[in-house]
């Protein structure tokens, strides 16, 4: 059994909870020496992550400054990530998703002609222009990838369709294995529920709670201005509370301190540690946000969700009937809304729980296919056409 060396790279929120559970069982595995680098992408927030799941960074480049240009991080997280491959020489770079941060890891590890494989591969809206710049730097990792982990079989179909050159698995999304893990914790531990619980003393029970999230630099100006006038027209219901942790991003703060602080019906806080978001998911009524991970992780929590963007590469809860799209539009959001919570009908058909996206065990999957173990795909969803 020859041992390989993987070295796995993140540096935003989404990233770190999606990889966590991976570098939990990277590191578990006897065959496998595991390192972890983190760019630094997002400072606050991933640090919060980290924390959270115990992670210890091996490498961290530090990267992120503020209100940061695409270009400028680019090009850092080029110039030092290139450093660390040289120094590790690692079998193969584990990237995610569709960031800054996986798109030019890669692009440097096939400079130097390193394995690459992508963690929630083949997602595609087929707008390059939504979500902005996240489309295009999924397909340029996938373009250079030796492993496309694809979370469902409509990312896999994606990735067919582009003719590429790796080797496509299905795996389910470790989204779902960080999300099991974290909702377990709390099943399991009501003191901790009571310690998050005293975290949060603004959450009125009497009232239903909407839970917010929002930060697609595709809607930010008008974008966000029409999200927070929808928001400051549904924070008028008595019966109604809104609680939104605010994205660090200035863009997104300079318009939604102004517009929202003050009002009495809306919470903003500061982003939560994952812990605390989960259970605010858990205490919600519905959510309302334009968040990938998020639009996962709520219909396996049997939450309503309506998405502020007119395209998703999540199709498979809008399909299932658990997600809708609203736009950054403030009458079809106030609309969207205010039927979930007025017609119980239609609220019930959100609030079926499905599990499209994964099983908690795909984690496991990836590390069995770096090693050349067999292992049976997510849902068994294999196709003759392989
Ligand atoms: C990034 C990703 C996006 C992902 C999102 C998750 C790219 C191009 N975009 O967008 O795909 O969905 O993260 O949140 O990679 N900031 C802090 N502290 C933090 C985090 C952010 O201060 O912990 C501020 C900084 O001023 C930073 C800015 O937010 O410059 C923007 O961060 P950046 O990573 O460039 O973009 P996001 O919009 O967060
Ligand atoms: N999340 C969190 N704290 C918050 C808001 C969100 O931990 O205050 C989690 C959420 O559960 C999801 C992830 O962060 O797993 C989503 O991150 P984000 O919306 O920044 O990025 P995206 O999913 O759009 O890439």
């Amino acid at each position: 059994m020859s041992r390989i060396k993987v070295l796995t790279v993140f540096g935003t929120r989404p990233e770190a909870i999606k990889m966590a559970p991976l570098v939990c069982a990277l590191q578990a595995d006897p065959q496998v020496d595991s390192v972890v680098c983190v760019t630094g992408q997002h400072r606050e927030m991933l640090d919060q992550v980290m924390r959270l799941f115990g992670l210890h960074a091996d490498h961290d480049l530090d990267v992120m400054v503020p209100d940061q240009t695409l270009n400028g991080l680019y090009a850092r997280v080029i110039e030092r990530i290139d450093a660390i491959l040289a120094q590790v020489m690692p079998d193969f770079v584990l990237v995610h998703g569709d960031t800054s941060t996986a798109s030019a890891t890669a692009l440097a590890a096939f400079h130097r002609r390193i394995r690459i494989g992508h963690v929630e591969a083949g997602l595609r809206t087929g707008d390059l222009a939504r979500p902005f710049p996240e489309e295009m730097n999924r397909r340029v990792v996938d373009v250079v990838s030796d492993f496309m982990f694809a979370p469902t079989q409509t990312s896999r179909r994606n990735l067919m369709a582009e003719n590429l050159s790796g080797q496509i698995i299905v795996t389910g999304n470790t989204v779902i294995d960080a999300l099991a893990m974290t909702t377990e914790r709390l099943k399991n531990d009501p003191a901790l529920c009571a310690e998050v619980a005293a975290r949060h003393p603004w959450l009125d029970r009497s009232r239903r709670l909407l839970l917010v999230t929002g930060h697609r630099r595709e809607s930010f100006g008008e974008g966000f201005v029409n999200i927070c006038a929808a928001l400051a027209d549904l924070a008028q219901r008595p019966d109604l509370q809104i609680a939104y942790p605010v994205h660090m991003n200035p863009r997104v703060r300079e318009v939604v301190m102004p517009q929202l602080g003050g009002l009495p019906n809306v919470n903003l806080i500061e982003p939560v540690d994952y812990l605390d978001f989960v259970w605010l998911m858990q205490q919600s009524e519905l959510i309302l946000t334009d968040s990938g991970g998020v639009q996962e992780e709520a219909p396996y929590l049997g939450k309503p969700v309506l998405v502020m963007r007119d395209v998703t590469e999540r199709p498979e809860a809008v399909d299932a009937g658990t997600v809708a799209l609203v736009g950054a539009d403030r009458d079809r959001i106030r609309a969207g809304v205010s039927r979930l919570l007025d017609d119980s009908q239609a609220a019930a058909g959100f609030r079926r729980r499905s599990n499209p996206y994964g099983d908690g065990l795909a984690s496991g999957r990836i590390v069995s296919a770096l090693c050349g173990r067999p292992f049976e795909t997510f849902a068994n969803m294999t196709d003759e056409n392989d």
